[in-house]
């Protein structure tokens, strides 16, 4: 087969947190997908870097007291680690901070502008007057104007679900400063996306295919495709806007050429890092000819390919701004969105109050094989974009039975006896016994469902085979023949048997696991497994390294340290430098206002998550009354439910019912916050020893 030559990226992740198990999903998948195809033969170029510009790198930078330059430096060494102890192996881990980029920015931009893509408007927006710059609209909050829910983001209302322009909201305030924003206009850079030229592209870009040696490949996953055709609307009608791509200072990023003090906004620097990671690895590299990857011409003539793996929160992004920036700029444009779905843990989105919102790092310090999340996470991908559940249960129970059961144990039953009874040395195989896995070699499924990335179809084949071998093993008893006299040649062959098939499920499961299959390739003393040429037994006469455990079995214990380990990060470190509040005092209201308020004793005699609200939980308070009365308190981030059942609060007992998307809530529970955002975590209240439910307080 001609071979193929693939640029593949990962998404970027941002420089200002830790890689959790969510991210890892779309990095494993590539990753298995990468070394899948290497060990095809084709040739693979795997790209990632830290995505280090924007408001919020910026912002956590000065709050940790450090330049963002040594913030994104000690991050990229953090995420560098994590990925590599994941297996996660690419070519080049670069920055999106790096001269290379810039490069890329200003030749794409500079080609753009010629192009008549670019273009200037002024537009208003809310600006922190303490702080001196614009806020982005997660950095303002204030009252839900459909609902007068407080504390929501400057987009959307999580209690009610209302979307709307951050001017919009009531009383907003910057939360970076605590100060009312004030509207400011300032001119801005745009690309022109709703230009016809643009439309009429991508119309045909988002539903078209390229095709390579040996398969062909579609830009978009279908329900990504038909996503795209609504956001595009119907032939003839233009639903798309031009898309603002500057910032005004301060901000850390690139400045625009010729337009002093404004800066190229992070999502367009963001993918143009992926050809800078690219340009950078190359260029040590010494022999890979970059424009025949980058170049829209040189790429289709060289056949290169260039597969970007990310998640379907950021499609948007990749399958508008992306391709039409690099068409217009004369570059290529990617052969194929590979699109994830999202980590569900145990059914539920990931939870820091729950614990299941588990960083990378602390999986591996909690003792945990990385490669059994690689394993659990492949089994459960299908290549479509669908989200994805990690069930501990269902993850411990595959990973036992598969992996230790089925897999690990063929090697440990039978390379014993090769080592103590016949010098280290393999026999002959037994042909008939190894047909079922020459004919799925010729067959090439498990092959194709890699391809597709339907990395649960291959695995399964794989299980099916290893299915087959354990029988071979289970009828033949290899530890009884050892035990009876004149069986000496077949227990030869039925154990040089199990460990030819015991090769081939390694190199079958080898993209998924490869730091497993390289202890066994040292185990076999082979060659690295790859994916190429007739099949062929382990020849007689091999000899093989003496036997060494490969695996364990997962614990539940260590899952239970593990969620617990990750709810306690909740708690506030000892080191957050504690900022006074900046948040205004609020205007002077009178005594009898204030007493209108019938503030109350309640004993929290329940406590639920709410489904589908990311910071409610449901509350049900006892107050002396018949009825308990359900309030909704925004303390999810804060309170695991459990630990607050039984305790007493004070709550506001004469607040107006308010419907709300969950239910109604009878009133409000009293808590402690920063609104500034500077110290973090919410704090309810609690009365002193003696108060009982009920009790006014005054
Ligand atoms: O959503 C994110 O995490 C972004 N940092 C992804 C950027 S991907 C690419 F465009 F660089
Ligand atoms: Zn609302």
């Amino acid at each position: 087969m001609t071979p193929r030559k693939i640029l593949v990226t990962s998404a970027l992740p941002y420089a200002n947190g830790d890689i959790h198990i969510g991210h890892l999903v779309g990095y494993i998948q590539a990753d298995i997908w990468v070394r899948f195809q290497r060990m095809r033969g084709h040739t693979v170029h795997y790209v990632c870097a830290d995505d280090t510009h924007g408001t919020p790198v910026m912002l956590r930078a000065e709050k940790e007291g450090l330049s963002p330059e040594a913030l994104i430096a000690r991050v990229h060494d953090e995420h560098l680690r994590d990925f590599t102890d994941f297996g996660v192996a690419f070519d080049n881990y670069h920055s999106t901070h790096t001269p290379e980029t810039r490069a890329y920015c200003e030749d794409i931009y500079a080609r753009l502008q010629r192009a008549g893509m670019i273009a200037t408007r002024a537009i208003e927006q809310f600006y922190d007057p303490v702080k001196e710059m614009f806020l982005p609209d997660r950095f303002i909050k204030g009252d839900c104007p459909r609902c007068g829910a407080p504390d929501q983001y400057g987009d959307n209302c999580e209690a009610c679900g209302a979307a709307y322009a951050p001017t919009e909201l009531r009383n907003p305030r910057s939360a970076v400063s605590g100060a009312t924003p004030v509207r400011r206009e300032s001119e801005h850079y745009f690309f022109r996306l709703s230009d016809e030229r643009a439309v009429a592209f991508l119309r045909e870009w988002t539903r078209g295919e390229e095709a390579v040696p040996g398969a062909t490949l579609r830009h978009l996953p279908p329900e990504a495709a038909n996503k795209m055709q609504e956001w595009l609307g119907g032939e003839g009608e233009n639903k798309l806007s031009d898309w603002d791509i500057s910032r005004d200072a301060p901000y850390f990023g690139f400045e625009i050429p010729g337009a002093p003090g404004k800066y190229f906004y992070v999502w367009l620097d963001a993918p143009i890092g992926y050809l800078a990671s690219f340009k950078n690895y190359a260029v040590r590299a010494g022999n890979i000819a970059v424009e025949d990857f980058t170049d829209a011409e040189r790429a289709a003539a060289a056949g290169t390919e260039m597969a970007h793996f990310i998640g379907k929160d950021i499609l948007y992004f990749h399958a508008l701004f992306w391709p039409a920036m690099l068409k217009f700029a004369g570059y290529r444009t990617p052969s194929q969105l590979c699109v994830n779905g999202y980590l569900t843990v145990n059914g539920a989105k990931m939870s820091k109050s729950r614990g299941t919102f588990i960083t990378a790092r602390s999986w591996l310090d909690g003792g945990l094989d990385p490669e059994a999340l690689r394993y659990y996470f492949a089994s459960k991908s299908n290549g479509a974009v669908e989200d994805l559940d990690l069930s501990f249960d269902d993850m411990i129970a595959k990973v036992n039975s598969d992996l230790v059961g089925k897999f690990v144990n063929i090697a440990s039953r039978c390379a014993g006896f090769i080592a103590k009874r016949f010098e280290g040395k393999l026999a002959a195989i037994d042909e008939a016994a190894a047909a079922p896995f020459v004919e799925a070699w010729q067959a090439g499924d498990i092959a194709a469902a890699y391809e597709a990335r339907d990395f649960g179809r291959a695995l399964r084949g794989v299980m099916r085979l290893a299915d087959v071998a354990n029988l071979y093993i289970g009828d033949k008893k290899p530890w009884e023949l050892a035990k009876q006299d004149g069986h000496e040649a077949e227990l030869h062959t039925v154990c040089s048997t199990a460990l030819t098939l015991f090769r081939d499920l390694a190199r079958y499961l080898k993209p998924v696991l490869p730091a497993l299959t390289a202890k066994v390739e040292a185990f076999l003393d082979i060659a690295p497994l790859d994916w190429r040429g007739n099949w062929q037994a382990l020849p007689a006469g091999h000899a093989i390294a003496p036997y060494n455990h490969l695996m364990t079995r997962i614990e539940r214990a260590r899952i239970d340290a593990l969620i617990e380990a990750n709810r306690a990060t909740l708690a506030p470190k000892a080191e957050v430098k504690k900022m006074p509040t900046t948040t205004p005092i609020a205007p002077e209201v009178s005594f009898d206002d204030f007493a209108k308020v019938d503030l109350r004793i309640a004993k929290i005699v329940a406590a639920d998550f709410v489904d589908g609200a990311d910071k409610l939980l449901r509350l049900q308070l006892d107050i002396g009354e018949e009825k308990p009365r359900q309030v909704f308190a925004g303390i999810k981030s804060a309170y695991a439910p459990e630990a607050l059942v039984g305790r007493l609060t004070v709550m506001v007992a004469n607040l107006a019912p308010r419907k709300m998307k969950f239910g109604v809530s009878e009133g409000m529970v009293l808590a402690a916050s920063d609104p500034d955002g500077q110290t973090p975590g919410i704090h309810l209240l609690s009365p002193d020893g003696g108060a009982t439910p009920g009790m006014k307080v005054k």
